[in-house]
């Protein structure tokens, strides 16, 4: 009956086709380790911030008088409401943690590097959509701090000579940040981003799909086709539409194999994401900032605006550069620079493992100046934190900067022909 049923629908659409092809016999490197479970993490968080969005919208009212008042009816009379609204703005901050060990992963094992530029491309995308989203979505509240760091963040495009000033009443679509404004992140958020997310991870994974993935040791999995025995190969089946073109070795079929690995990443994400969920929904005050408990009072200043932790790294470029024009530029380069990554690096090994000790300093480095940015974003400014802010920011230019040097003629170690753990 079901056999049935999916060969009419195979005949006029090749459904079974493409889940082999994209998934059950997708043949993914032997060698996948921890780091190569931030992917499917990122769908499931993706998902969950799109179902909880949906049955938050239900309740949410869009507007000045109504918004701040709706979050607090949704927390208090409606069922499950809080579940609903601790599920997405745990979801958040989890995004981000999910989606910056995803890009990590990519930067050890050089997974940016040719054929998976345009992969890299459609995840800086997706990393610059999902700010602008957590951006607008962080409005919607209408607690205090969505109010002010609104402020912070769109006065930011006045220091634009010229037509700063009319730029930034255009994004507010008034002269003050107020319901007008609101409305019109209200729209991006629940719909016109995520849609553009949604379109972009399917283009994220074709892009994968067509290079292969990358893996721990950089290997490729993909011999020239007639180079490996045919009893060799034999170990090793997979859809027709790689095999054709490739002597793949060295890999084994999605399922069982990684969809039951997934599953136990899922299975521990879930047990941390729970724990917080429940236990520490404010996330000591980083999820869910105090501020945002009082309904937004365009007389009253918080204390300290600082931003979510998530764009802390990009928040402290800014503030430490003292021209603000120049600050909005270095923080767009720092963006910038990531998205140029493949081009910055020269080498042609991929992972850490097999390159000089220069490159693995390098990345000591920058991971140590990324995480100083991100923890002075979420401090109040000082002479000592704009100080270390200004080294962190030298630190995190000259990562890519170094990276361009020293990658054309670099002392590395052979890569191994085959995967060899
Ligand atoms: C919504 C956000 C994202 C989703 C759902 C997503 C999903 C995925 C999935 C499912 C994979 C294959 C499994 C894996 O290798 O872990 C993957 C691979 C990859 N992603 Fe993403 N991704 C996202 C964001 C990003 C971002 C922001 C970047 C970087 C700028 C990025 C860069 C990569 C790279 C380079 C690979 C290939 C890695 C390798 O083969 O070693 N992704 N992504």
């Amino acid at each position: 009956m079901l056999a049935n049923f999916m060969a009419w629908i195979d005949k006029r659409l090749p459904v079974t086709e493409a889940w082999n092809k994209h998934l059950a016999q997708y043949p993914a490197p032997k060698n996948f380790n921890f780091w190569y479970f931030f992917g499917s993490l990122a769908m499931l968080v993706l998902v969950n911030q799109i179902v909880t969005g949906i049955w938050l919208t239900m309740n949410y009212e869009p507007s000045g008088d109504g918004a701040f008042a709706s979050v607090e009816y949704i927390m208090r009379d409606v069922d499950y409401g809080w579940l609903l609204r601790y599920m997405h703005s745990t979801g958040a901050s989890a995004f981000f943690i999910v989606v910056y060990l995803h890009m990590y992963r990519g930067l050890m094992y050089g997974s940016y590097q040719k054929p998976r530029e345009l992969l890299w491309i459609f995840g800086m995308l997706i990393f610059l959509v999902l700010m602008a989203e957590a951006f607008m979505g962080y409005l919607l509240p209408w607690g205090n701090m969505s109010y002010w760091g609104a402020q912070v963040i769109i006065s930011l495009f006045g220091a634009i000579p010229v037509i700063g000033d009319d730029l930034t009443t255009w994004i507010k679509g008034d002269y003050v940040i107020s319901g007008a404004t609101l409305n019109r992140f209200f729209a991006l958020h629940v719909i016109a981003l995520p849609l553009v997310l949604v379109i972009l991870v399917f283009l994220h994974i074709l892009a994968l799909h067509e290079v292969g993935s990358n893996n721990p040791e950089g290997t490729d999995i993909k011999k020239k086709k007639g180079s490996v025995p045919e009893a060799e190969l034999s170990k090793f089946k997979f859809h027709k539409a790689y095999s054709e073109k490739y002597d793949i070795v060295d890999a084994i079929p999605f399922h069982p194999y990684y969809s039951v690995k997934d599953i136990m990443g899922v299975v521990g994400f879930l047990l941390l994401f729970c724990w917080v969920m429940f236990f520490a929904p404010e996330g000591g005050g980083y999820f869910l900032e105090a501020p945002n408990f009082e309904p937004a009072n365009g007389l009253k200043t918080p204390e300290h605006i600082v931003p979510v932790w998530y764009f802390g790294p990009f928040y402290t470029i800014l503030r430490v550069i003292p021209d603000k024009l120049v600050g909005m530029l270095g923080m767009f380069a720092a963006i910038g620079m990531l998205f140029a990554l493949p081009w910055f690096d020269r080498g042609t090994v991929k992972s850490f493992k097999f390159r000089s000790k220069w490159h693995l300093l390098n990345i000591a480095q920058f991971t140590a100046c990324f995480i100083a940015l991100g923890i002075l974003g979420t401090l109040p400014s000082s002479d000592l934190a704009n100080l270390i802010g200004r080294i962190a920011t030298l630190g995190y230019f000259g990562f890519f900067i170094a990276l361009w040097f020293y990658s054309k003629n670099e002392q590395t170690k052979p890569v191994p022909e085959r995967v060899t753990k």
